[in-house]
């Protein structure tokens, strides 16, 4: 039977994905921006036509959540597809905030699409991702990439877009885990909670756009002080629409308090370092390749592991 192996990287927003404005067809209410990081990846491999319908994730079978999710893709790709057997493994924590759910779903398409033969475009597969993992959309791409807001009823044009490859500019995220658990509430709950109950959402969605083209600028540019800015700025509205809901949710540990004021503390003694946060307590920080050793050091101080991660390629057949 036919089979293939893919790999794809998770991609951190510096401008965030959160809220949809179609809950079936997984479309956002707001634009992003990403950086897809390596070496932290899923990969993943596919039989299609296998004798049973199974999906293992890291040695396990999938949850119910993560089944839904890869079959209503595979569905997609092929409403009569034969059975698939699905194995797919990430070098990193899984459901922690850490985007395990991105590389994932785009290893997933790529491996579908390479054992099924069939003859699509990236962009037509980044848009399958995204119905499994909205942010998967944008793990497709190497470096830096997009997902536009998009004006299609039917998704046709809510995928990512590439904005600039990996070797446009050489800078790190340093990821600080101060828990590596799984979250307890997952980002579809919380941007649908969120939608749902907090009065800060309409001024979270309305804020978005002008974030994402002042950051897709900066990172044109290289200008980590702008980029740096509009990502923290970013971060923190979108954990105030969160904070501000009802019941309020909050994905940060007294270690993500001690990282962010860490980080501002390096700012104070001049290093160019920017933090951001997603649906998980964990601390990515942005900075250049020369205060990546200073960065590494104090976060050390107040996170369980510290891992340097660099611009990565896109999701790939291997
Ligand atoms: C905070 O892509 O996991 O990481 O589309 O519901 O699967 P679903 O959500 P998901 O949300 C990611 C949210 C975020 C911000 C981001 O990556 O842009």
């Amino acid at each position: 039977m036919p089979t293939a192996t893919a790999i794809a990287h998770p991609n951190i927003a510096v401008c965030k994905y959160w809220g949809k404005r179609d809950r079936t067809l997984n479309l956002p209410a707001v634009p992003s921006l990403s950086l897809t990081v390596a070496p932290f990846h899923s990969r993943t491999t596919l039989e299609w036509g296998s004798d049973a319908e199974e999906y293992w994730l890291n040695s396990q079978l999938a949850d119910a959540s993560t089944h839904k999710k890869i079959k209503r893709v595979l569905d997609l790709m092929d409403p009569w597809r034969p059975k698939c057997r699905v194995v797919s493994e990430n070098n990193f924590p899984t459901a922690a905030g850490l985007a395990s759910s991105s590389s994932g779903m785009a290893a997933l398409v790529v491996a579908a699409h390479a054992a099924s033969g069939q003859q699509r475009t990236t962009e037509e597969l980044s848009a399958f991702a995204r119905q499994g993992s909205g942010s998967a959309c944008r793990s497709l791409f190497g470096g830096w990439s997009e997902w536009p807001l998009g004006s299609r009823m039917d998704g046709g044009d809510s995928h990512g877009v590439p904005i600039a490859p990996p070797e446009h500019w050489d800078l790190r995220m340093v990821v600080a885990m101060v828990a590596a658990g799984p979250k307890e509430t997952s980002s579809t709950d919380g941007m649908t909670h969120c939608a749902d109950t907090s009065p800060y959402y309409t001024a979270w969605v309305a804020c978005a756009p002008a974030d994402v083209e002042q950051g897709r600028t900066a990172i044109l540019r290289r200008d980590l002080y702008s980029l740096g800015r509009i990502m923290e700025r970013s971060t923190l509205r979108m954990h105030a629409c969160m904070m501000g809901s009802d019941p309020p949710l909050c994905y940060w540990q007294a270690g993500t308090m001690a990282a962010i004021h860490m980080v501002e503390d390096l700012r104070r003694h001049g290093l160019s370092c920017y933090y951001t946060i997603d649906a998980g307590p964990n601390v990515k920080v942005l900075c250049s390749v020369s205060d990546v050793e200073v960065v590494r050091n104090h976060l050390l101080k107040v996170a369980e592991r510290v891992e340097v991660l660099s611009p990565g390629p896109g999701a790939r057949v291997v």
